[in-house]
C-alpha cells in the first residue's frame, strides 16, 4: 500500500482551452495537514473540484490514487463516500432553512420506515455547535439569521457531521473573526490527532503556518514545490507563490494630506429586526482630502452598516447628515452616492458587488454605463477601450473581457469590483474589506493603488478586519465597537494592543 492518503498526478484542466491546471501533482498523507498556497488564479481551488468530483472523472485528464486505488468519481456523493469531504470557498447553505437542516442536507437521519429523526438531528446539530464553541446558535432557526462568521462554521459542521477522511476546506477562515479562527484551528488539530487528514487552502500565511504540516505551492496551474513547514517561513512561501521576493508586505508612500474635505454626523442605524437596537450609534467623522482613513473595530462592531448609510443602501431605518466640499449633500440611493462622488466597494462581492452571470467587462463598465452611451446608444468601441485599460491596469487574470465573472478566481473577481468602483472618479471611495480573499501580490498592488489615488486628492475610507494591514496603510484609524465610535487616532506608531483595547471599550480619543 502507498504510503498516501491521496496522490494526484498530472492533472490538467482546461476552461474552453484556457488550462487552469497543467499537470499538477499533489501528495497527501493520512493525518497530515498540507497547506494549498498560490496567488489568485493558481488553480487551487480547481483542483479541489477536481478532486471532489465537482468536476466529475472524464471531465479533466490524469490520475488520482485514493488509499492506493484509482478513483475515477462521477459525482460528489461518490468522492463523500470514499471520505473527501470539501468546504467551498463559496459558502453553499439555504438561507432559508435551519441550521440543522443545512447540517443535515442530503445525509437525513430518518427511523426505519423513512420518517425523519428531527430529535435526533436537532441533538446532533446541538453537540456540533458545542463542539465548535457557538453554544447559543439555536439550531431551528434559519440560517440567514446568522452574519457571515457563524454561517462559516454552520459549514463546517456540516462537514465535520460527515465521516471524512480528508477534509479540505477552501478558504475557510475570511469572514471568521480571530477567536473564531482559533477554534477553527484548534479542531483542524484536533482531527489530525484522530488520523483525518486535511488540505487547507489560505492567503493568511499565518495560518498556514500554525497549524499545516506541509505546504505545496502552485503557480498558473503547475506544481512549484512541496516543503516541510518546519523547514521554512511565511516569506520563503510568498516567494514560492509569487516567483520573487515581497520584501515590504505594506508599501507605505508619504503623501500630502489636505484639510478636512468629507464629514458624516450622526450616523444612526436600526436594526432592521429589531429596531430598537442600534447597529450604529451616533457616530460622527471627518475625512481630510488625500487622507487614508482606516476603520478597524471587531466583526460586527456596525463598520459595513455605517458605510453602507453613507452610500445610501442600509437596508433599515437609519439617519445621515453628510457633508461633502463644505456643502451639505443628500444620499438616498447608491445612484445618488455615485452621482455625486461616493463609491463603495462591498465586502460581499457575491450579493452586492457582481452580476456572476454577466461578462467580466460588462460588470466593469456596469456603474458608468451611461458614459459610453450618445443619443441612447452605448459607444462600444470606447467601452471595450476602458475595459481593457481596467483589466491590465488592475492585472485582472481573465481569458476575455467576455467570460462570464463568476467563472474568475475568487481574488480576480474582488480586483474587478475595484475596477468597476474606480470608473466613475469618486472623490471618496468607501472600501469594505478590500483584500478579502486577495493574495499577496495582488493586496500590494491594491495598496499600491490606494496610494496612487490618494496622490491624486482622492480620500479613502478602508474598513479592515486585518490590523496589519490597517496599521500598514491607515493615516488616521476610527475604531468602531457595538455601533459606537471608540476610537480616532493618528497612525504615527499606534500599536494593536491600542486598537484592541478601545475597541473592546477603553475610550481613546488622540486625534
Ligand atoms: N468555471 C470556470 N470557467 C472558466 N474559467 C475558470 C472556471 N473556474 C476557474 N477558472 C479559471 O481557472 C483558473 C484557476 O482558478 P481557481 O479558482 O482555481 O483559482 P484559485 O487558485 O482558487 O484562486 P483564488 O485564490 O483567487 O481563489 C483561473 O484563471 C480561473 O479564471
Ligand atoms: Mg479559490
Amino acid at each position: 500500500m502507498s504510503e498516501y492518503l491521496l496522490d494526484m498526478r498530472g492533472i490538467v484542466k482546461d476552461f474552453n482551452g484556457v488550462k487552469a491546471l497543467d499537470g499538477i501533482d499533489l501528495k497527501v498523507r493520512a493525518g497530515e495537514v498540507v497547506g494549498l498556497c498560490g496567488e489568485n488564479g493558481a488553480g487551487k481551488s480547481t483542483l479541489m473540484k477536481v478532486l471532489s468530483a465537482v468536476y466529475p472523472h472524464g471531465t479533466w485528464e490524469g490520475e488520482v490514487f485514493w488509499e492506493g486505488k484509482e478513483l475515477k468519481a462521477k459525482t460528489i456523493r461518490e468522492t463523500e463516500e470514499a471520505g473527501i469531504v470539501i468546504i467551498h470557498q463559496e459558502l453553499m447553505l439555504v438561507p432559508q432553512l435551519s441550521v440543522a437542516e443545512n447540517i443535515f442536507m442530503g445525509n437525513e437521519i430518518t427511523f426505519p420506515g423513512g420518517l425523519m429523526n428531527y430529535a435526533a438531528m436537532y441533538k446532533r446539530a446541538e453537540e456540533l455547535m458545542a463542539e465548535l464553541k457557538m453554544p447559543d446558535v439555536n439550531v431551528a432557526l434559519p440560517v440567514h439569521h446568522y452574519g457571515g462568521g457563524h454561517q462559516q462554521l454552520i459549514e463546517i459542521a456540516k462537514a465535520l457531521n460527515k465521516k471524512a477522511k480528508l477534509l479540505i476546506l477552501d478558504e475557510p477562515t475570511s469572514s471568521l473573526t480571530k477567536s473564531e479562527t482559533e477554534i477553527l484551528l484548534d479542531i483542524i488539530r484536533d482531527l489530525r490527532r484522530k488520523g483525518v487528514a486535511c488540505v487547507m487552502i489560505s492567503h493568511k500565511l499565518d495560518e498556514i503556518a500554525a497549524v499545516c504540516d506541509t505546504v505545496s505551492v502552485i503557480r498558473d496551474g503547475t506544481h512549484v514545490g512541496t516543503r516541510a513547514m518546519s523547514e521554512m517561513d511565511t516569506n520563503e512561501i510568498i516567494t514560492m507563490m509569487v516567483g520573487r521576493q515581497i520584501k515590504n508586505l505594506f508599501p507605505r508612500e508619504e503623501h500630502p494630506i489636505g484639510e478636512p474635505f468629507f464629514e458624516a454626523r450622526n450616523v444612526t442605524c436600526l436594526d432592521v429586526n429589531n429596531p430598537a437596537r442600534k447597529r450604529v450609534d451616533n457616530i460622527s467623522f471627518k475625512l481630510r482630502r488625500g487622507e487614508i482613513l482606516g476603520v478597524a473595530g471587531l466583526v460586527g462592531a456596525g463598520r459595513t452598516e455605517l458605510a453602507m448609510a453613507i452610500f445610501g443602501c442600509y437596508p433599515g431605518q437609519y439617519e445621515a447628515e453628510l457633508w461633502l466640499d463644505g456643502k451639505k449633500i443628500e444620499i438616498d440611493s447608491p445612484r445618488a452616492a455615485v452621482t455625486q462622488g461616493v463609491c463603495l466597494v462591498p465586502e460581499d462581492r457575491k450579493r452586492h458587488g457582481i452580476v456572476p452571470l454577466q461578462g467580466v467587462g460588462a460588470n466593469i463598465t456596469m456603474a458608468v454605463l451611461e458614459t459610453y452611451a450618445k443619443f441612447g446608444v452605448i459607444d462600444a468601441e470606447s467601452e471595450l477601450h476602458q475595459i481593457g485599460k481596467s483589466i491590465e491596469r488592475m492585472r485582472i487574470k481573465t481569458a476575455s473581457p467576455d467570460l462570464p465573472i463568476r467563472g474568475l478566481s475568487g481574488g480576480n473577481q474582488q480586483k474587478a469590483v475595484l475596477s468597476k468602483m474606480l470608473l466613475p472618479s469618486p472623490k471618496v471611495l468607501i472600501l469594505d474589506e478590500p483584500t478579502r480573499g486577495v493574495d499577496v501580490g495582488a493586496k500590494y498592488e491594491i495598496y499600491k493603488l490606494m496610494f496612487e489615488l490618494v496622490r491624486q486628492g482622492l480620500s479613502i475610507i478602508m474598513i479592515s478586519s486585518e490590523l496589519p494591514e490597517v496599521l500598514g496603510i491607515s493615516d488616521r484609524v476610527l475604531v468602531i465597537g457595538e455601533g459606537q465610535l471608540r476610537g480616532d487616532f493618528i497612525n504615527d506608531g499606534l500599536t494593536q494592543e491600542q486598537v484592541l483595547t478601545a475597541a473592546l471599550g477603553a475610550v481613546g480619543m488622540a486625534a
